[in-house]
């Protein structure tokens, strides 16, 4: 590869992020030749679509998201090799998963970025699927914020996604009831028949606060959250005493440019004794190889299985982005750009 091609943020969307919202270019690719010290080159090889890069498409506000600026390369999760490296704790060669942007090379401070080595069984396709950040965050919410007990009542949205699709199956695997909640019948039931939850609910054709209170009459005991907004009205509506809400992701309110409200009844939660804890997967990064153990653990043991959505070529990356917000994404989505990822070394 000669030049380093590069999608910029041109303009900042107000709905859904389009094509005309990104400017390509090909520029050189940068100098490592003086790299200071803990940085290295990085030669990305996939990138994978994470729902919240919308937030990082909006302007800078009070919250806590970090902002692309116009003009500047999209960041983006990314798995790659490192072909220069003035950092002790990675050599050139290692395969890493990071945070980079959409082109072909970054230089970064890999004591300062999240920057991951890939195991040497893995693919990179692997390393951000079943082993990836969204599979890991399922397990961190699950397993550390969550603490489900088993016999709970556990809902999850967002359900047949990358994140709810693990989150769902290590619940049925802690011992929990589950109910699925997706935008079609396909993936409700591909919940029921591939993922094992007991019941799947389409929030398209079905009144999901409805449909809970004749299904669960007792109560939702467990609520893993990937949506927001009306979903999340709904199991509170729902909601049992002494119950946990986990707060991974609000998709609902990504491309509203507002913060999707919080639901109308906090009082359910008081008289409830309800604890609602949201969390980042980044403030579990010691728990990170016991989640790495655990998920491998169990895909190889034929208790869980995971579903890559793999599409192709740098050219597509922001009209493969918006898939994430019309559900046709059918699993974890990521786009490679060197084929190199899909295998293993
Ligand atoms: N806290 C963390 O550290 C962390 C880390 C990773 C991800 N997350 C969050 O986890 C959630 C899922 O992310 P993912 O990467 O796993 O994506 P994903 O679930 O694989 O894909 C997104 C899915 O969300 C659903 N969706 C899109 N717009 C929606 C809307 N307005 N209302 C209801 N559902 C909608 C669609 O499925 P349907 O067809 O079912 O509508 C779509 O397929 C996101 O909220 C993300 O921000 C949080």
């Amino acid at each position: 590869m000669t030049v380093n091609r590069q999608w910029l943020l041109a303009r900042r969307p107000t709905d859904k992020a389009v094509r005309e919202d990104f400017e390509y270019r090909e520029s050189e690719i940068p100098d490592a030749s003086n790299l200071a010290p803990g940085h290295v080159l990085i030669r990305n090889q996939l990138f994978l679509h994470a729902p919240t890069m919308r937030n990082w498409m909006d302007p800078a506000s009070n919250s806590f998201y970090p902002t692309v600026g116009i003009g500047n390369p999209m960041l983006a999760t990314s798995a790659g090799v490192i072909v220069k490296s003035n950092n002790p704790r990675f050599a050139e060669g290692q395969r890493v998963t990071a945070i980079t942007a959409w082109e072909d090379y970054t230089i970064l401070n890999a004591d300062v970025w999240p920057v991951r080595p890939v195991a040497d069984e893995l693919s990179l396709v692997e390393a951000q699927g079943p082993v990836g950040m969204n599979a890991l965050t399922a397990y961190m919410g699950v397993v550390h914020v969550g603490r489900p007990k088993p016999g709970d009542l556990a809902v999850v949205s967002g359900a047949a996604g990358s994140t709810g699709s693990i989150a769902g199956q290590i619940l049925k695997i802690l011992g929990c009831r589950t109910i699925g909640i997706a935008g079609s019948q396909d993936k409700c039931d591909r919940l029921v028949s591939e993922l094992g939850f007991d019941v799947a609910i389409n929030y398209k054709t079905q009144d999901v606060e409805k449909t809970l209170r004749e299904i669960a009459p007792e109560g939702v005991n467990f609520f893993f959250d990937n949506v927001g907004g009306d979903m999340l009205q709904a199991v509170v509506e729902n909601i049992a005493k002494f119950a946990t809400i986990v707060l991974c992701g609000q998709i609902a309110g990504y491309n509203d440019g507002v913060p999707v409200p919080g639901p109308r009844n906090m009082m359910r939660l008081i008289y409830g004794s309800v604890r609602a804890e949201g969390f980042l997967l980044g403030d579990f990064e010691e728990q990170i190889p016991e989640g790495t153990r655990q998920i491998l653990e169990w895909i190889r043991a034929g208790k869980m299985v995971h579903r890559e959505d793999v599409r192709s070529g740098f050219d597509s990356l922001p009209d493969t982005f918006s898939d994430l917000f019309t559900g046709s994404n059918d699993g974890t989505l990521m786009v490679v750009t060197d084929e190199e990822a899909r295998t293993r070394p």
